[in-house]
């Protein structure tokens, strides 16, 4: 027996496995509800002999993808890319995203913009007017972390934004890295006015790799409810 939640992430999951083709090159992404998607996929192949190559977003994508018998490639390898599911931790009605919550931002960013489509999976409860109620993840070099943390304050005087706490995401006791080996400031901002200036802006400090804001990049919406309804927006 399912939960609520986990019903609703895996009806959405599966919806969003009905638009893989034969031949497809996926990216596949990382997350609880990715988990479901994966899962779904490897239940296609097995069942259809559907064909697919997938480009993991994450070590812990690529694990469960292989374990479950999908075919996965490195995107260097597949270069291009027909379709990428992923999760989010929040969406707009533009469609714009938080995503990182996982710490797989960086590559799930480089799968989703090499992908002719990116459909988000998510729970009827990610859907928010404004974003930012979730901790926008910044990825940084761990090299002077420090002063780069320093220069993100500074530019969030100047932001629309309601709250402008930063936190470093820790594993235990010490920085949590990332699959590049990187460090994640989490941005505690509540209310995010401006969600593609601040993303441009975050992008121009030395230090900053990338951020979790993804604009314009979401094509699709599936989201899924408790109760195993699923709606998908375009
Ligand atoms: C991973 O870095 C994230 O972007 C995930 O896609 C996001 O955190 C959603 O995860 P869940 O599906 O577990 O909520």
């Amino acid at each position: 027996e399912l939960s609520p939640i986990d019903t609703a992430k895996f009806a959405a999951a599966r919806r969003a496995v009905d638009l893989v083709q034969d031949g497809m090159k996926l990216g596949l992404g990382t997350g609880s509800t990715a988990a479901w998607m994966v899962r779904c996929l490897a239940e296609r192949v097995r069942e259809e002999g559907l064909r697919v190559q997938g480009v993991p977003t994450s070590t812990r994508t690529a694990d469960l993808a292989r374990a479950l018998g999908i075919q996965v490639v490195t995107l260097d390898e597949a270069k291009w890319l027909d379709l990428t599911i992923d999760g989010a931790d929040e969406f707009d009605a533009d469609f714009n995203l938080i995503k990182g919550g996982g710490a797989a931002l960086l590559q799930e960013k480089i799968v989703a913009t090499a992908s002719d489509r990116m459909v988000v999976i998510a729970d009827a409860a990610k859907e928010v007017a404004h974003l930012g109620a979730f901790p926008l993840p910044v990825e940084v070099i761990p090299f002077g972390w420090q002063s780069t943390k320093m220069l993100i304050e500074e530019t969030l005087e100047g932001m629309d934004v309601l709250g402008r706490e930063v936190t470093l995401r820790l594993s235990g006791d010490a920085p949590l890295l990332t699959d590049e080996k990187n460090y994640i400031l989490d941005l505690h901002l509540k209310r995010i006015g401006e969600p593609r200036q601040l993303g441009v802006a975050l992008n121009q400090i030395a230090g900053v790799v990338e951020n979790g804001l993804f604009i314009d990049i979401c094509d699709t919406v599936v989201v899924g409810h408790g109760d195993g309804r699923v709606s998908l927006r375009d």
